[in-house]
């Protein structure tokens, strides 16, 4: 059984979350989700408009994801390697290079985006939606 984990804050799922989460499945047999807290967002000044109990909802029935856990700091990351046993270690490549150190625990790899689509994309436009 291959072990795959990602993170993200996940607000206002959109396309480019389930191609990230379907490619990342596609690697492995067990999709773990890092989830970013409120409170870790408020620490990265970031907030989000789903709050993390309906984040985790929403993620959680997601065909493709198996377990959702909490993302609460940055130097989590070794030891959720460890402690799920993850063979690979996913990320959008926004994040390129960023997460390098882990390649000492496990496979990382950087996923190509999903053009054109974000959630602050989506905010922006609602905003200016009459
Ligand atoms: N992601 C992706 N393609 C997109 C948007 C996001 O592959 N078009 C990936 C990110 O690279 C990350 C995961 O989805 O691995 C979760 O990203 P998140 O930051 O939650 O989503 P964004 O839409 O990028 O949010 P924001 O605009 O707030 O940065």
């Amino acid at each position: 059984m291959k072990t795959i984990l990602t993170y993200g804050t996940y607000d206002l799922l959109h396309t480019g979350h389930i191609e990230l989460l379907r490619r990342a499945k596609e690697l492995g047999d067990i999709l773990i989700v890092g989830l970013s807290t409120d409170e870790f967002n408020a620490e990265k000044h970031k907030q989000a408009v789903l709050n993390y109990s309906d984040r985790k909802k929403i993620l959680e029935a997601i065909r493709y994801v198996d377990k959702v856990i909490p993302e609460e700091f940055w130097e989590q990351k070794i030891s959720d390697v460890k402690k799920y046993n993850a063979d690979v270690f996913v990320m959008g490549h926004d994040w390129d290079g960023k997460f390098d150190f882990l390649k000492k625990y496990c496979k990382v790899v950087y996923l190509p985006r999903t053009p054109y689509i974000s959630t602050t994309q989506i905010k922006t436009k609602i905003k200016f939606k009459k």
